[in-house]
């Protein structure tokens, strides 16, 4: 073995987790940003670089691909490494996938501002980017399964499963949607037309839900828990019945975004149906992540790390039970374009990609620099409790405006007028439309609280990479 070989590749680790942070803080003030222009629709009258239109798609982009992808990067770097025994697969590739999709990162933060997009939602970045994007990932897929190759122990660790489904199905996914055709540097049109557009578009969008917010994530969980609260995951079989069924019922499930369109109805059903079934894979894996934890429960009470973990759990379990109400037709017709959708989204996005990305982070952090623990544990503490309470007053906030919303649109009058106007039902959001803001404002505190503790951890650290584990060992 030569003498590079014989450490881990932590410094693409240590990019990749220092920039999830990063562009954690960019993408939730997006998000701060456009909360406010919907409290103050004038904020940025006659900007157009700044109108809600180009800067939402910003901040969807920022939070997703930028912060959760290099959350995930880092992580499952991190995690393929130690659990194959092996140093990561030809350094070269991973230092590409590292600058290559910070470019990716740069180039929709300056196109999606001049108005620039595909008009495909989570999809938006035109076809020269969309390349890009597919040079990278094949790349992280080279590295990735080129270390699951090299690896010196036999078996394959259940996180890793996660994390190479989620990148197996997300360049499916990828090379299928964007198929488009240019007509110009800058501006492409889809291969699809009609009814079949919006199935392929939400065939991904959905599966970009199960695959790159959650089974991702989901090989976090199964690697960071278990580390974290220093107990073996609870059941190890439940964690391979876990992962093929989500990876079989998520790809049906995309049509509960098209109920009441010219979409077949029985597509809407099937829809629907699997979408209903997907509650017992994802409580399955919630339940194994949280029982993790048994006989260690004492832990959680003064250990931050950990309460960001079990805490992304539960409101993982919150939005996998309100997704399969909301995908029910009738419940639908109530919910759809209402805020309730975007409570629901943030309750999966804040509650659980975030907060899981930010315990993995906290706990990869000290490790990459040589620390025994972060700068301030008090800080980790105090960031948990500030984003706590910024999502349940996002989300709550959310319910009961969408609620409302919905209610207010279908009310008729015994003569079969309408109750209500639209504009009504606009006025009657503000006061929610407030809360979510500050509540956007207390998440993106803690980020920023996180940002300071990271980089008074990184001051004077060691950034000398650890040896590789010998392959008689366990899981590392
Ligand atoms: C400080 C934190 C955040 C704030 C204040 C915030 C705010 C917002 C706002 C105001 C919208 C537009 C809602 C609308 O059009 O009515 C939005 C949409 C969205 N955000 Fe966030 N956001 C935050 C964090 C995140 C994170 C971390 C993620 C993902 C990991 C995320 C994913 C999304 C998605 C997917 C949408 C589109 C929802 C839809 O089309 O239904 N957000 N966000
Ligand atoms: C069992 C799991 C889930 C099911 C069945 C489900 C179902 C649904 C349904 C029915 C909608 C509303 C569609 C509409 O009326 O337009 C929706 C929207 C959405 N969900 Fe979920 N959901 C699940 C879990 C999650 C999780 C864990 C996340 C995030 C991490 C998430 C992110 C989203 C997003 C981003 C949208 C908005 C899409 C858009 O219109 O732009 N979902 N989901």
């Amino acid at each position: 073995m030569s003498e590079t070989q014989s450490n881990y590749n932590y410094k693409v680790v240590r990019q990749f987790a220092v920039m999830t942070v990063i562009w954690g803080i960019v993408g939730m003030a997006m998000g701060v940003f456009i909360a406010a222009q919907l409290v103050w629709p004038d904020l940025t009258y006659g900007i157009e670089f700044l109108s809600y239109g180009r800067l939402r798609p910003l901040h969807t982009n920022a939070v997703i691909f930028a912060f959760g992808g290099c959350a995930l990067f880092a992580t499952s770097y991190w995690c393929v490494q130690r659990t194959c025994h092996a140093r990561l697969f030809c350094g070269p590739l991973a230092a590409f996938t590292f600058w290559g999709w910070q470019v990716v990162i740069l180039l929709a933060a300056i196109t999606l501002p001049m108005g620039m997009t595909s008009g495909k939602e989570y999809a938006e970045l035109e076809w020269p980017i969309d390349l890009l994007i597919t040079a990278v990932w094949v790349s992280y897929a080279v590295v990735f399964f080129g270390t699951i190759a090299k690896r010196t122990v036999s078996h394959i660790y259940v996180a890793n499963w996660f994390f190479g489904g989620f990148i197996l199905a997300v360049a499916l996914l990828h090379v299928v949607n964007s198929c488009e055709i240019p007509v110009s540097l800058f501006k492409s049109y889809s291969c699809y037309a009609g009814a079949q557009d919006a199935m392929v578009q939400w065939w991904y969008g959905h599966n970009a839900v199960g695959f790159f917010l959650t089974a991702g994530f989901l090989g976090m969980m199964y690697y960071f828990v278990p580390k974290q609260a220093g107990r073996p995951v609870y059941s190890y079989r439940l964690s391979v019945v876990h992962f093929w069924a989500l990876i079989f019922t998520y790809m049906w499930a995309g049509p509960h975004h098209l109920h009441y369109t010219a979409l077949p109805d029985w597509t809407q059903s099937v829809g629907m149906l699997f979408s209903l079934i997907l509650l017992a894979p994802s409580w399955g894996g919630m339940i194994n992540g949280i029982m993790t934890l048994q006989g260690a429960w004492h832990k959680l009470r003064d250990d931050p790390i950990l309460k960001f973990l079990i805490t992304s759990l539960s409101f993982y379990g919150m939005s996998t039970f309100e997704g399969p109400m909301m995908a029910i037709k009738t419940v639908n017709a109530l919910s759809h374009y209402t805020d309730w959708t975007v409570g629901h989204v943030h309750s999966g996005a804040l509650g659980w990609v975030a907060m899981v990305s930010i315990g993995s982070i906290y706990y990869l952090l000290p490790k990459l620099f040589g620390k025994q623990e972060m700068f301030s544990v008090k800080l980790i503490t105090v960031h948990f409790w500030v984003a706590t309470i910024g999502v349940v007053l996002y989300i709550a906030s959310m319910w009961i405006a969408g609620v409302m919303q919905g209610l207010m649109w279908r009310a008729v009058n015994p003569d079969g007028t309408l109750t209500y106007s639209f504009v009504e039902a606009v006025k009657g959001s503000y006061p929610f439309w407030t809360i979510r803001f500050v509540g956007g404002l207390l998440f993106l505190s803690g980020m920023v609280i996180m940002a300071y503790n990271m980089f008074k951890t990184m001051a004077g650290g060691n950034t000398a990479d650890a040896p590789v584990l010998a392959p008689a060992g366990h899981h590392a």
